[in-house]
């Protein structure tokens, strides 16, 4: 088991899911993490820390069915100053979709980066409801594919893995937008408000 680091290119790194993910990760790969949220400012010490590693693992969440900026504008600094031995790259994507198959555009735009400057390409973890699964009774699937995606890692047989809620679609929706239109509630906003393109008060 080599080292390992893990960034994480949530645009809301700190309270996101993808650190929930990165913390079972973690828990499950053993000692030899380091992780890091990416921020505007900290890409030269991310790329620095890239050269002395042998793995690098990118969690992060499904935007508009492709990679959130945080993470777009990381890899074009890591492009600008790519690090002389390139450690092989991994990834954990979750989407607020019930189906994992939603985030298959933005793990082949991973591979494209990866392909066009020369890292060698890991394994791969989609998991779809990442909003909610992890406070809800199938937390298990999700750390049971956590700890066999991490398992591959260590051991290099590379593969692809992919869980979800195992739910019906139209459940699944309505939870979904009742919890949504609950949380909007809170913070007095409404249902009709948050179907329009208004996003800041
Ligand atoms: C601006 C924005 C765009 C999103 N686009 C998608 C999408 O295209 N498909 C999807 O399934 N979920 C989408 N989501 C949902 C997120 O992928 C989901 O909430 C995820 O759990 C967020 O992870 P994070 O907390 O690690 O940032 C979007 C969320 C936001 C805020």
């Amino acid at each position: 088991m080599g080292n390992l680091l893990i960034l994480n290119g949530s645009p809301r790194a700190p309270r996101s899911n993808s650190r929930r993910y990165a913390q079972i990760f973690s828990s499950c790969y053993g000692e030899n993490t380091e992780y890091f949220d990416i921020s505007k400012r900290n890409h030269p010490e991310l790329c620095a820390k890239l050269a002395g590693t042998s793995h690098v693992l990118f969690v992060f969440p499904l935007y508009a069915d492709g990679l959130p900026v945080t993470l777009l504008n990381f890899l074009k600094s890591l492009e600008a100053a790519p690090p002389q031995n390139k450690p092989a790259v991994s990834v954990l994507i979750n989407c607020g979709f019930l189906e994992p198959q939603q985030n298959e555009m933005a793990v082949e735009m991973m591979r494209l980066f990866c392909r066009q400057n020369h890292y060698p390409f890991g394994s791969v973890l989609k998991i779809g409801s990442g909003e909610a699964i992890l406070d809800s009774p199938f937390r298990f699937l999700a750390v049971r594919k956590i700890r066999r995606f991490a398992d591959s890692i260590a051991k290099g047989s590379y593969g692809t893995f992919q869980t979800t809620m195992p739910l019906p679609k139209g459940l699944f929706v309505k939870a979904a937008a009742s919890y949504w239109i609950n949380y909007g509630k809170k913070f007095g906003v409404t249902k009709e408000a948050m179907q329009t393109m208004q996003i800041e008060p």
